[in-house]
């Protein structure tokens, strides 16, 4: 290059350059690769519907096998052949679901596809016997709770719940959007394909598609149904002046660079709308379907586009919902407050996984961690830099040509002495494996695969054959329960060679990927177990994957070992199976900004345990917007660093001191707030609430939380404010409730119910503790969690106005499922009339116990003045001495704060401490 003098050639080389360079930045998202919904026609048809068209009437109403049940039949005697058959079931705690079918006795071609394996076995048997049903002329009603009660109207036909005064809470078909289409055989001459690009879809048996209106009565908001990148309240996407004028989608695709504000559907589907309203309380609609999804939120006035506005007696929000194939199996959940919402809905689908509790530390990827001497370099970097770190992840390069359960011998000759290693400072690591399998006869899981016929066929029943990784590829076909058990056998030490008990699992591309598959994923006409068509489970086809590699590592560890298997596609139930993350995000600070709404989103629809790639996964940060994932990252549920193979190393110590520093507080504060955040993961695995909340779950009253989605709640404690722009000065921080605020960093306490304008500084981002609570922490730093099983704990006590305060901690043996048979220590701390007071909270054992010797060796108050100079232990009649500060916490003067230093009670103890 130095020898070139050209003037000429150096023009074209700058010319290429500036190409090379700006190419990229210019919208790399392939909005032409993915259909819109006038695209897709049964998108299109269903929006085209006009309200009030549906004519059907449900006749015959009875009670069948503590059913109401009904059909649903055609007024004129058009359009439908055949009567549908509804069938409406009350389970306990008031949920009522709603189901429509064809009725199997008219022989329609085949059995439309009901998603098994979602539902909880336990949900299904907590269904109440209905005995009675009220007949009030034009409708008939059932009992749901003792202030709700369920209805069907008969003409036109409407589901909708209502308080016993009269007010409705939610319904379905109250705008007459309904509509069924039949499966048709085909007749001579009859063509129902469909082409998009230069696919073809044969669809079989005739269009398929279900939709109907569902309204939220007194609802100000709705949220939910991810996954989009897109503000936490969704905006209406249809109606007069709308932001959006595609639907939100629900498709899991592969979309390469996703933008940071559309409709659009990304990897996971969760079709769970919940609602919030200061009037109103929270309610949830759920339709378990595997189908492609669209669903528009409906703008005031949207009804009144052909000219007529229907006056309604009650303010709601209509939403509309559109599937392409499957059934009507609907969920009403009432609520009434945010928090039994997700109770309610875990309860259908099950509450989220006990983490193992290193998966709640940092985690360190990369896409590739490049051999073994890479690995041991990062690993020794982070000791070298004190920066600690649990868990170093390889991405598909480890692998023998993306032939997954192999390894690249020549990069990784080692691997199991590579894992003993980080084994031995207390870390773990995480190996790829994706669904899409090379097609190569000397790979013996192709050959096996092949031999057994476990493959997904194409329409024409030969294994399907698509593009991915390794180049020509074929899928397993995971709804068949036999080819999961097979799949799980796979991960056992002796057949995955080169695997230790401390590796654990990352599935990617289970969407399915198909980089040369319609819109990036597999022909709707492919064919699964049972003759079930893709496009009827396509968006549950990654939880099966999911389902089956966590079952893997289950009978791994002989039923006594947590999984711990990262997912990029997701659907209702994935929550069991382990964690998610949200995709190929960019380093940009708008990605920063809309990870938040991601993760709530994802944490109000069952799945808790989620997070963002820190740094973006595209493109290089600058080193602030960096600093500033980390500090926000810190507080994700899951908390892992990732980038793309074309990117910069960014390991936090390659930017200078200043920013490693910055880097480090980081993650430190995440490791300090372990035994906090394991404490949340319990209440999550035990009640669905999720470890990170929007305001409104935590303040259901207070409006002003009701949008808000740049800070967030980590438990009922915590409140983290994201800092979005560079070179930030000064955020604005709502804090709510009529509560104060102390800043975790100074101590200072702030009002609530105040919107303050704070300065801020690149050293963190602005965290507060409530009044009223108690944090417990581990403040010792080590390399690694795994290291701080011993360490002392903590007690941060911030006080309300009354001296009081409240908090738990939940610790267990943090791997087995012993936690399940009453090994766990569960203690409730209240402060109170100048008293600290332990008592235990775990539920009366059941067969196993977990000691620990583990003590309180530090206790913080927050909120009471320097007065106060001794503390009296009991048991034991210890008199302690109480300190002004800590020191930290007096950056401002207006801070108060005392310290009891080394109480040394123990965890597992009953025990006071007077405050004299
Ligand atoms: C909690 O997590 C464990 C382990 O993942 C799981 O088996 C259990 O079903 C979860 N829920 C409850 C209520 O324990
Ligand atoms: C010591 O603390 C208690 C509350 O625990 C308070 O009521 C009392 O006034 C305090 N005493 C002094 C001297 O500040």
């Amino acid at each position: 290059m130095a020898t070139t003098r050209s003037p000429l050639l150096l023009l074209l080389l700058l010319f290429l350059l500036s190409c090379s360079l700006h190419i990229p930045s210019v919208s790399s998202w392939k909005k032409d690769e993915f259909r819109n919904c006038k695209q897709t026609p049964f998108c299109h048809r269903a929006r085209s519907r006009s309200p009030r068209s549906c004519s059907l009437v449900a006749a015959d109403v009875a009670i069948h096998d503590g059913d109401l049940t009904a059909k649903l039949v055609s007024k004129n005697g058009e359009p439908f052949e055949n009567p549908l058959i509804l069938k409406l079931s009350v389970y306990k705690g008031g949920i009522l679901r709603v189901r429509v079918d064809e009725d199997p006795n008219l022989g329609p071609p085949k059995k439309r596809f009901e998603v098994p394996d979602v539902v909880l076995g336990e949900f299904e048997s907590s269904k109440l016997w209905l005995s009675r049903v009220s007949d009030e002329g034009v409708s008939s009603v059932v009992y749901l709770s003792s202030d709700l009660e369920a209805v069907v109207r008969h003409d036109p036909f409407e589901v909708y719940v209502r308080r016993k005064g009269g007010e409705r809470v939610l319904s379905m078909n109250s705008n007459g959007l309904f509509d069924f289409e039949q499966l048709r055989m085909k007749k001579e001459g009859e063509d129902w394909s469909e082409s998009f690009r230069s696919h073809t879809d044969s669809r079989p048996y005739g269009p398929q598609s279900i939709s109907f209106d569902v309204s939220f009565y007194g609802a100000d908001f709705v949220y939910g149904i991810p996954e989009h990148a897109t503000a936490l309240a969704l905006s209406p996407t249809r109606g007069p002046g709308v932001e959006f004028s595609e639907p939100y989608r629900l498709f899991n695709l592969d979309v390469f660079e996703y933008l940071h504000d559309s409709p659009f559907g990304i990897y996971g589907s969760i079709p769970l709308m919940l609602s919030h309203g200061k009037g109103s309380g929270t309610n949830g609609f759920f339709w378990l379907n595997a189908a492609e999804m669209q669903i528009d939120v409906l703008g005031k006035g949207w009804d009144a586009e052909d000219g007529i506005a229907l006056p309604s007696s009650q303010e709601r929000i209509d939403t509309h919902w559109m599937s392409e194939a499957g059934i009507v199996d609907a969920f009403f959940f009432l609520g009434p407050e945010p928090k039994d919402v997700v109770q309610q809905y875990t309860s259908v689908t099950g509450r989220p996984s006990m983490p193992q509790h290193f998966a709640t530390a940092y985690h360190q990827c990369r896409w590739n961690y490049r051999d073994e001497e890479d690995v041991g370099n990062v690993d020794s970097k982070f000791d070298e830099f004190d920066i600690p770190y649990d868990v170093l992840w390889l991405d598909i390069e480890h692998t023998n040509g993306k032939r997954y359960f192999t390894w690249d011998s020549a990069l990784f000759p080692h691997p199991e002495e590579m894992q003993k290693k980080l084994a031995d400072k207390g870390r773990h690591m995480v190996t790829i494996v994706d669904p899409h399998i090379k097609r190569d006869d000397d790979y013996y899981i192709h050959k096996e695969a092949t031999n057994n016929g476990y493959y997904v066929k194409d329409s024409s029943g030969k294994d399907y054959d698509g593009w991915c990784w390794p180049g020509s590829s074929s899928y397993l076909d995971v709804l068949n329960p036999e080819i999961r058990s097979w799949w799980a056998d796979k991960f056992s030490l002796q057949n995955y060679a080169g695997s230790t008990p401390s590796l654990y699992i990352w599935n990617d591309m289970n969407e399915p990927s198909v980089f040369n598959g319609p819109e990036v994923t597999m022909p709707r006409d492919a064919l699964h177990h049972g003759g079930v068509e893709h496009r009827e489970l396509h968006n549950a086809y990654g939880y099966y994957f999911h389902m089956a590699t966590a079952d893997g590592l289950l009978k791994r560890g002989n039923g006594n070992d947590r999984p711990f298997v990262l997912s990029r596609a997701f659907f209702p139930g994935s929550q069991r199976y382990g964690a998610i993350w949200t995709g190929d995000n960019t380093a940009e600070w708008e990605h920063l900004r809309v990870s938040v709404p991601m993760v709530l989103t994802l944490g109000l629809t069952g799945i808790t345990f989620a997070g963002a790639d820190v740094g973006g996964f595209f493109g290089n940060p600058d080193t602030e917007l960096l600093v500033r994932w980390y500090q926000l990252g810190a507080y994700y549920p899951f908390f892992r660093a990732h980038a793309h193979h074309d990117t910069k190393r960014r390991e936090p110590w390659l930017f200078g001191d200043r920013n490693t520093e910055l880097m480090r507080d980081a993650i430190r504060t995440r490791y300090i707030l372990l035994p906090y955040f394991y404490t949340l993961f319990r209440e999550a695995n035990t009640t669905g609430v999720p470890v990170m909340r929007p305001l409104w779950m935590e303040f259901p009253a207070d409006e002003a939380t009701f949008k808000n989605d740049e800070a967030f709640m980590v438990g009922n404690s915590i409140l983290v404010q994201g800092i979005y722009t560079a070179g930030a000065k000064h955020a604005s921080v709502y804090l709510p409730g009529g509560q104060s605020w102390y800043d975790m960093k100074t101590g200072v306490a702030y009002k609530g119910g105040v919107t303050h304008n704070l300065g801020v500084s690149d050293d963190s981002i602005p965290a507060f503790q409530k009044a009223g609570t108690i944090i417990p922490r581990k403040d010792r730093f080590r390399r690694s969690s795994t290291q701080m099983v011993n360490d002392p704990y903590t007690l941060v006590i911030a006080l309300d106005g009354s001296l009081e305060a409240e908090g738990e901690l939940y610790v267990d043996d943090g791997k087995s499922f012993e936690f399940g048979q009453g090994a766990y220590i569960h203690r409730r701390f209240s402060f109170t009339k100048g008293q600290l007071t332990s008592t235990n909270i775990a539920a009366p054992g059941s067969g196993k116990t977990f000691s620990s010797n583990c003590i309180i060796d530090r206790i913080i108050l927050l909120g009471l003045s320097s007065g106060n100079k001794s503390a009296l232990v009991e048991p034991g009649n210890i008199k302690l001495t109480i300190e002004p500060g800590p020191l930290n916490l007096h950056a401002r003067s207006s801070s108060k704060a005392l310290t009891i230093r080394r109480p040394n009670v123990r965890i597992a103890d009953d025990w006071t401490i007077k405050i004299l």
